[in-house]
């Protein structure tokens, strides 16, 4: 069964916790937080507290997309404050085995994430050890940008690499998800999609999520 994650980054942010329990009661699968640092990528958004304050809204498990510089200073904020998955970028310059393995070790789950320039390959070190994979179908930053329909050719690779290695990590797909671009998502391996424009732009949440769910 293919997992809905709505991003809040597209929902009211003057109703927050009346969105995240809109989206939970519509059939969400886990709840998407786009944390923004406005040096990593050129935007910022929320962060620790805002996550915390909203928690109490669903019982879904929440996951922590850090597009910041600094993940390893930040990470465990996210965590204690009720992420249950924390996204880590390969593009920030740290160690990402010792981080991975002290958010596992924490009991949260590790995700990897990729943007649309970044050769796959780079993400292939930490496969073996990794949770989920998060691959970018836009560039990182803003909401309601268009599917780049070059980064199919990522999700295949990596489903492949799955597939031959036997591996057991989930891919997560974001950015440009609509009705459409769903599909194919799913048909070249996607398990995750996260949606937020699409999602929180129509007027029944139900509708919108249940219409992204392509049967493989
Ligand atoms: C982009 C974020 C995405 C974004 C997706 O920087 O990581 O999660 O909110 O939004 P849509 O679905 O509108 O492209
Ligand atoms: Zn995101």
């Amino acid at each position: 069964m293919i997992k809905i994650a709505p991003s809040l980054l597209s929902a009211d942010f003057s109703k927050l916790g009346e969105e995240v329990e809109k989206i939970t009661k519509a059939g969400a699968d886990l709840i998407h937080f786009d944390v923004m640092d406005g040096h990593f990528v050129p935007n910022l958004t929320f962060g620790p507290m805002i996550l915390e304050s909203i928690r109490k809204y669903s019982n879904l498990p929440f996951e922590a997309h850090l597009m910041i510089t600094n993940p390893e200073r930040y990470w465990k904020k996210f965590a204690d404050a009720g992420a249950d998955i924390i996204g880590i970028h390969i593009e920030c310059e740290l160690d990402h085995i010792s981080i991975i393995k002290e958010i596992q070790k924490y009991g949260k789950k590790a995700c990897i994430v990729i943007n649309p320039p970044t050769p796959v390959e780079k993400i292939y070190p930490f496969l073996e050890i990794i949770d989920m994979v998060l691959i970018m179908t836009v560039n990182p930053g803003f909401g309601g940008q268009k599917f780049i329909y070059q980064v199919v050719e990522k999700i295949k690779k990596v489903t492949k690499y799955r597939e031959e290695k036997r591996l057991k990590f989930e891919i997560e797909v974001d950015g440009g998800i609509n009705d459409q671009t769903s599909k194919i998502a799913i048909e070249n391996g996607a398990d995750i999609l996260v949606a937020g424009n699409y999602i929180f732009s129509g007027k029944d949440y139900k509708e919108r999520i249940d219409s992204l769910r392509w049967k493989r």
